[in-house]
């Protein structure tokens, strides 16, 4: 490589990195009235191997009735969708994509979160945030819009809502990209989230039988993101 091609894959790089960064960048919602609220950085040296999590895995469906701290919240969406290291194309994330394109949205349903008032939530991955969608209690709503007996008779501190925007991967891969590539990337994005519970020791189970035009209303999220997967997340 030419020292002319190295400096321009130099300057490409750097501005992709500040890209990524930037306020603008972040989300192209409008913000809310509260500033966004920084999560703390996410641990990436827990003490249960991956092994260990895969082999204890399974669906909890009952929850006791204390909240989640903050960090762990902000693990699990750290885990579910959030920034790793990828020196050469900048911030990448912690499940794979198709063509890098992460069509996934992760909203933090709060009703018991230490330090954070109940409401809805944007997870900001490219900087561990979250940006405030609406304030008050929600998760008896979501209840009555999915077909889950058990959530609904559980006490749940937390729901993570994944959403999927199909056009980011459809203008790429066309009908491919919709039947099987969002598919697959939520379904890394959903096992991150529940192997990243189990190291916690805390529970949670997919939901996938809902209402997904009134679960979207309910999460505040834009018509261009379908919701895909409820988890709700609590101690066991
Ligand atoms: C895509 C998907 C959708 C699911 N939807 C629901 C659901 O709507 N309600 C529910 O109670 N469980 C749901 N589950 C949980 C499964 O029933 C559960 O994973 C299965 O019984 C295996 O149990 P295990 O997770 O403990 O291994 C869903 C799981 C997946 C992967």
């Amino acid at each position: 490589m030419n020292l002319l091609s190295r400096l321009l894959k130099g300057i490409g790089g750097f501005i992709l990195l500040m890209g990524c960064f930037s306020a603008e960048s972040i989300d192209k919602r409008s913000k809310g009235d509260s500033p966004d609220i920084s999560l703390p950085l996410p641990g990436h040296d827990g003490t249960v191997s991956v092994e260990r999590a895969l082999f204890n895995r399974m669906s909890i469906r009952t929850f006791s009735d204390v909240s989640l701290s903050l960090r762990e919240a902000g693990q699990l969406l750290w885990a579910g969708g959030g920034a790793n290291v990828d020196g050469l194309t900048g911030a990448t994330r912690t499940f794979p994509s198709a063509g890098g394109l992460y069509p996934v949205e992760l909203y933090l349903v709060a009703e018991k979160i230490d330090s954070l008032a109940p409401g809805i939530y944007h997870y900001i991955w490219k900087n561990h945030s979250l940006r405030q969608v609406k304030k008050g209690v929600f998760i008896d709503s979501i209840k009555t819009l999915t077909y889950s007996g058990a959530f609904r008779n559980a006490a749940v501190p937390a729901c993570i809502v994944a959403a999927a925007v199909y056009s980011r991967t459809t203008s790429k891969y066309g009908e491919r990209g919709g039947s099987r590539y969002v598919p697959m990337d939520i379904g890394g994005c959903g096992e991150n989230i529940f192997l990243q519970a189990v190291a916690l020791g805390l529970g949670t189970f997919i939901i996938g039988a809902f209402d997904d035009d009134s679960v979207r209303r309910v999460i505040g999220a834009p018509r261009e993101e379908t919701p895909l997967y409820i988890m709700p997340v609590g101690r066991r």
